[in-house]
């Protein structure tokens, strides 16, 4: 990576011009589209003497003009330069443009027909020549010239004609929130008062065949709408809000302003096409992008490397609605364990980056979970330490500070500190450090005073070898042995490397239940015995420390499994037991109790304890704890499946959805006594998805399913959604030694597309989901994986930059493979034409 390419937080500098008002006019045409420009510039007072300078990419010149006057601007791969006059001036410009060969999917390009659009981050320079960047924003005004039925973008509407649209969008916005479509669609249509009586017009535009699929989405955003404006006081600013379903698209949303762009499984859901996961996934994104519209629209980030200060709070937003819409602590174990299997294995391996990355070659590689979740997390803790009360307060003071600003997250802290009085210096470097902290946990007890000892210390991570000690929350609690609670929760500051708290008068000794609700993102270490952990699962108060408790016994029991040829612990055994009587538990979080920790993060242990990780002995480990737990309890799982069924119409409410997430668990565990009866049987009644799936899965995962999957494909081949669950599910639950053979096979599956990034996701993408199939020993899964990077970089570079992820946790296993994983990397790193975005993550995985 030369260094050139390299851009650094550090050389921020504020843009040249600004942009007063930007008019286009667009001439489409599926492989000639005209983009016409009129962009009235200013002088920024206050940045410091520069070359005017509008990027530009992949796009064709036809005409420029500055003041009408007819220039011949300098052209390179990157973008325009010209001579400017030293006053105000407006530019003009007409560039041609091909949506059709638009396969990367970033700017202008066309998806089943349809033109849509995807800017952030930036993707606006493929489109016209534009000073791309977050800290310009203009006012748009955007009139579309076509034939299609419906023409879209930002903003109210302007006025409409015979082959024409216009449409004005008066507040200013960045160019990455511009948002054009066209095509054939239909509206469900809907509507909202605001709390200050104002009429929104609501439509969530799709395919006419898709019209019976957008209920459930429509009251998501009628929710969300609400939400906003009784927890932040937030209302919708515009006359209109348009949402648009689209197949072909990289990441899962876009909040433009006004015009909301979405991948369709986001959107489309109805009982039979859709699980209860994918119904609350709709809510939740439909929720995110909505929320965008003031964390992240209305005050926007000044550079990409304050990313985390929309998507973060936008994230932290969302998890705190889908907790108010549904159950709070399965929420929180939903996100702890996405924090603990896919953050913490990014933040402990070779693309580890801050929240606040310092560098980057493409902006594209950086919406992470680092960026997102952990971003999120980082606000938890805020929202922790301050309080809710404090945390609004801030919030309204964030508003009425930088709306209408491109902000930083120093802008951000010092709202809280202003209105809090706090000194939140360490707490920023959350924003800088990267990395996992552990947090090293001793514990004494002597006439009645028990006394916590907790140690912080954070692993080097690239570019970062030495970490200073974080300021962080940690929730702890104090259990008698009877299980009542001798100390209820506390939030305990940490701000030392070593730091010591004391409890007193208590009887005797207690049991620690520490980092309640998982108050920060840390990996507790502590020295603990299977009764205890047995004991919290059974007797904490706090739901999500029950979670873990469950988790730390399972590991326990699959590292004896593996290293000391153990047979399953009768401690594990019974504890699960006590779970599947708990009969007024919760069924969503008994289901949560229930479910082991994956490969992977049992991968991420072995490599944590200094041993080579092992795939094939993980799964064997895992399948073998699963059999014992399905030979042990088969009468309380067939109580547990009777008493989870469901009754009245489906609906994808927590209630209801809890209990299928309980019977599927049961039935997963039942179905390895009785060769899939029971799963069969589910499969051929069921009248929704998540059963049909769920039964589906249960059959996949003991090697049977052949007639169900070849009866679902028959029903579901002209659903794309279904079928990409049918083909990921195939790819991730085959047996190791054929998920490789599987996935081939389906990129030769007649619905197989490798220009959908939906389907290269769900068959390339769940290669790896299949950790001991992908890491299978002959190094095959590797090679596979490193064919199918260089074919898709070709088409579209930011998906194989995400697939290619697959390698990061390469350290974690033995020589051999560890060689055999970077000669991929270098046979991909020598590919001819390799993207700048698959570029970087291969050096940044290289060795
Ligand atoms: N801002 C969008 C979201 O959170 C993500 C779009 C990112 N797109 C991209 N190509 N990097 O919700
Ligand atoms: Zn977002």
């Amino acid at each position: 990576m030369s260094d050139t390419e390299t851009i650094h937080l550090a050389d921020y500098t504020p843009p040249g011009w600004l942009v007063e008002r930007t008019e286009l006019t667009f001439r489409l045409h599926p492989t000639a589209t005209r983009v016409i420009s009129r962009l009235r510039f200013r002088r920024n007072p206050r940045a410091p003497e520069q070359a005017f300078f509008l990027h530009g990419e992949d796009l064709t010149l036809i005409s420029a003009r500055i003041d009408g006057q007819e220039i011949t601007p300098e052209v390179t791969d990157k973008g325009l330069t010209c001579d400017v006059p030293a006053g105000d001036f407006t530019f003009e410009a007409e560039v041609e443009i091909s949506p059709e060969d638009n396969t990367r999917l970033e700017g202008l390009y066309m998806s089943g027909g349809i033109y849509c659009t995807q800017c952030e981050a930036e993707g606006f320079r493929r489109i016209t020549y534009y000073p791309d960047r977050p800290d310009v924003m203009a006012p748009f005004h955007v009139r579309v010239e076509s034939d299609m039925p419906v023409l879209l973008s930002n903003g109210n509407k302007a006025g409409e004609g015979e082959g024409w649209a216009e449409w004005d969008d008066p507040w200013p916005k960045p160019a990455y929130l511009f948002a054009l479509v066209a095509g054939d669609l239909k509206a469900h249509p809907g509507a909202f008062t605001t709390a200050s009586g104002k009429d929104v017009e609501l439509n969530i535009w799709v395919r006419e065949a898709d019209l019976g699929k957008c209920d459930f989405a429509m009251e998501a955003l009628i929710k969300s709408m609400r939400w906003d404006e009784e927890k932040y006081g937030r209302e919708y600013d515009l006359d209109i809000f348009n949402l648009v379903a689209v197949s072909d698209f990289n990441m899962g949303a876009m909040e433009n302003k006004g015009l909301n762009i979405f991948n369709s499984k986001l959107v489309l859901a109805s009982p039979e096409t859709a699980t209860d996961g994918t119904y609350e996934r709709i809510e939740a994104v439909i929720a995110h992008e909505y929320f965008h519209n003031w964390t992240g629209n209305r005050i926007t980030c000044r550079d990409w490397f304050q990313l985390s200060l929309k998507e973060g709070l936008t994230v932290f937003r969302d998890q705190q609605f889908t907790s108010d819409m549904r159950s709070a602590p399965v929420k929180r174990i939903e996100d702890a364990g996405l924090m603990r299997s896919h953050q913490f294995r990014e933040d402990g391996g070779p693309l580890a980056h801050p929240v606040r990355p310092e560098s980057f070659v493409e902006i594209n590689n950086f919406y992470t979970v680092t960026v997102y979740e952990k971003g999120a997390e980082v606000i938890g803790m805020l929202h922790r330490l301050v309080g809710p009360e404090a945390y609004r307060k801030a919030l309204d003071l964030y508003f009425e500070r930088h709306d209408g600003e491109a902000a930083t997250v120093e802008d951000w802290l010092r709202v809280f500190e202003d209105s809090t009085g706090r000194d939140l210096s360490q707490f920023k470097r959350w924003y800088s450090q990267a990395g996992t902290p552990r947090l090293n946990v001793e514990e004494s007890f002597k006439d009645g005073t028990y006394t916590l000892t907790l140690e912080q210390q954070t692993p080097p991570t690239p570019g970062q070898e030495r970490k200073l000690p974080f300021h962080m929350p940690v929730a702890v609690g104090l259990l008698s042995p009877n299980g009542d609670e001798a100390v209820p929760t506390q939030v305990l500051e940490l701000t030392e490397p070593r730091q010591s708290f004391t409890f007193e008068g208590l009887g005797a000794r207690p049991i620690l239940s520490i980092n309640r609700d998982f108050s920060a993102p840390v990996i507790v270490t502590r020295k603990t015995t299977a009764a205890e952990e047995a004991f919290l699962l059974a007797s904490d108060t706090d739901p999500f420390n029950r979670w873990d408790a469950g988790r730390a016994l399972a590991r326990r029991t699959l590292q004896q499994m593996m290293h000391e040829g153990s047979s399953p612990s009768h401690v594990y055994l019974g504890a699960i037991g006590q779970v599947l009587a708990e009969h007024g538990l919760d069924p969503a979080l008994r289901a949560r109790l229930l479910g082991l920790p994956g490969e992977d993060e049992l991968a991420a242990d072995e490599a944590a304890a200094g041993r080579a990780a092992d795939p094939a002995r993980i799964h064997k480990a895992r399948e073998s704890l699963k059999d014992a737990v399905a030979r042990m309890h088969v009468g309380a799982l067939q109580r547990t499946y009777m008493e989870a069924q469901t009754e009245g119409p489906y609906a994808p409410d927590a209630e209801q959805s809890g209990k299928r997430l309980l019977a599927n668990a049961a039935l997963s565990l039942l179905s390895r006594g009785d060769g899939g009866d029971t799963a069969r049987e589910q499969f051929a009644r069921a009248d929704n998805m998540t059963l049909s799936l769920g039964a589906l899965q249960a059959l996949l995962s003991i090697g049977s399913g052949e007639a169900e999957l070849a009866a679902f494909e028959e029903r579901w081949r002209g659903d794309e959604l279904v079928m990409d669950m049918w083909m990921s599910q195939q790819v991730q639950l085959a047996a190791p030694e054929r998920a490789l053979e599987v996935t081939r096979r389906l990129t030769e599956h007649p619905a197989f597309n490798a220009k959908n990034p939906n389907r290269l996701r769900a068959v390339i993408g769940a290669l790896p989901a299949n950790a001991a199939g992908f890491h299978d020993a002959s190094g095959e899964g590797y090679a596979f994986l490193a064919d199918w990077l260089i074919r898709t970089d070709k088409v579209n570079p930011q998906i194989a930059a995400r697939l290619s992820t697959a390698f990061q946790t390469w350290k974690r296993y033995g020589e051999r493979r560890q060689e055999m994983i970077q000669a991929q990397l270098a046979r991909v790193a020598e590919a001819e034409g390799l993207s700048r975005d698959l570029r970087e993550m291969v050096v940044r995985m290289r060795a």
